[in-house]
């Protein structure tokens, strides 16, 4: 039997200029006393933190930061925090300050000093025992940096487990945080290519669950089976939708220009509205090649990110296999796939055809200076099979794939992803 039923969750929100000023009173309408503020070092430099902290603390909170984050966090990095955590704590509240990094760190540190056991007890099988949390955890405030991820608003933390090398996850509804405050003048100060690849993250948030396998097209769940993407539904398509709007009007002026404030503001809503589609609907092939091109990095560091070693962020290794993923899933739902690409190009005549949205993803890649390409960031021919074999492991996001993707056809779309233009 099909199903028939969707789902929808989100976190309460609190969306402005000056909107971070407020989380003291937030935080105490929790009843929290004792807040642990997470954070990483690039964000720490900001000053954003210590003055969140400060407002925190003349209001009466108690705060404690850990400002150790791991940018892309390792299953090392958050062992770290939890241990730090643990030793001085108890605390009632988490406060999280940063990117998805920050906030998928405040993530396993909330789950790990409210519940027993050790990361790998909840990272998702195979790789973990994907146990459920025994225990309710602490409200979780999550303040963005970053105008890409939409950690704030779901229920996932992504991490790399280095024994491994493999990236995974946590997923469970008791990670979401309690509230997403999105204050856009936090984010003036990302380097442009932090813009550009947490930009891309939001791009194929919203067009992977645009264009993912429809709820209905699902076999029916058992109200125990069901998971927080359940394919592309009514409601994510409104928040993708208007995503790709923003995005077409200010992802560009954001990158040239950080101190755009119009147009930061509006990266910030169309990473919001991104994550809250996704965080429903789900994502696909981008997103589970994204993984082992992470990785499986070798050399490759770019501007902007620190410098002590090697990095494909993660919105740069999902836009890298974007285009051909689209140019394959093209078939399942042509219409889907045109409308994207109007409402990221909606002066151009873009024609028809598998080829339009890959050509205005390309074109955009290319203006806000997107590697061009695997070969680029130090993948060749040698990696395709690795880099399938790692892209296969991720069945939970290749299951919202809107056509059946067999390890050839992921090969296909990694090749004629070496070189984009
Ligand atoms: N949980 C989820 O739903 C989810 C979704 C997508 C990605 N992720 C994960 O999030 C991580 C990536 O997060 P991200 O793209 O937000 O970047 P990030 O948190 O890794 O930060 C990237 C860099 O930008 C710096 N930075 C962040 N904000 C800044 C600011 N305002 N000013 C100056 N520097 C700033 C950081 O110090 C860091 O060096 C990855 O680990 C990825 O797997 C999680």
């Amino acid at each position: 039997m099909s199903e028939t039923v969707f789902t929808y969750a989100a976190p309460a929100l609190k969306f402005g200029r000056g909107a971070a000023d407020e989380v003291g009173h937030d935080l105490l309408g929790y009843g929290a006393r004792r807040v642990l503020l997470v954070t990483d070092p690039g964000v720490a430099a900001t000053g954003h933190p210590a003055r969140i902290a400060e407002q925190a603390t003349a209001r009466g909170l108690q705060v404690t930061t850990y400002d150790r984050v791991h940018v892309e966090p390792t299953d090392a990095s958050m062992a770290d925090a939890i241990a730090f955590a643990r030793d001085a704590g108890p605390f009632d509240a988490i406060l999280a300050v940063g990117g998805g990094s920050a906030i998928d760190t405040a993530k396993a540190v909330n789950l790990l000093t409210t519940n027993p056991g050790e990361l790998m007890d909840y990272i998702n099988a195979p790789v973990g025992k994907a146990l459920a949390p025994s225990q309710p955890l602490l409200p979780l405030v999550a303040v963005p940096t970053t105008t890409g991820t939409g950690s704030e608003s779901t229920t996932i933390c992504v991490l790399d487990v280095l024994s491994l090398k493999v990236k995974t996850g946590i997923s469970h509804v008791a990670l979401r945080p309690r509230l997403a405050v999105v204050d856009p003048s936090l984010t003036a100060s990302q380097p442009a290519m932090v813009t550009a690849a947490s930009g891309m993250d939001i791009l194929c948030h919203a067009l992977e669950s645009y264009t993912a396998r429809w709820y209905a097209d699902f076999d029916a769940k058992q109200p125990e089976q069901r998971v927080p993407y359940c394919g592309a539904n009514p409601i994510a398509d409104m928040w993708s939708e208007k995503a790709l709007s923003l995005l077409a009007g200010a992802f560009r002026a954001a990158v040239r220009d950080g101190d755009d404030t119009l147009s930061r503001e509006q990266m910030a809503l169309a990473a919001t509205f991104a994550g809250l589609g996704f965080g429903n609907a789900g994502v696909h092939i981008p997103h589970a090649n994204a993984y082992p091109i992470a990785g499986r990095v070798r050399s490759y560091r770019p501007e902007g990110y620190p410098a002590d070693e090697p990095i494909v962020p993660h919105g740069m290794a999902v836009s890298l296999t974007a285009p051909e993923a689209f140019r394959f899933t093209f078939d399942a739902d042509p219409g889907r796939h045109l409308r994207a690409a109007r409402l990221l190009e909606p002066d151009a005549d873009l024609g028809e055809g598998a080829d339009v949205l890959p050509g205005v993803l390309t074109r955009l890649m290319r203006d806000i200076g997107i590697p061009n390409g695997l070969a680029e960031v130090g993948y060749g021919e040698a990696d395709v099979e690795p880099l399938v074999d790692g892209a296969l492991k991720q069945q939970r996001l290749l299951a919202t794939a809107p056509r059946a993707v067999a390890g050839e056809d992921l090969a296909a779309v990694f090749r004629g992803s070496m070189e984009h233009w």
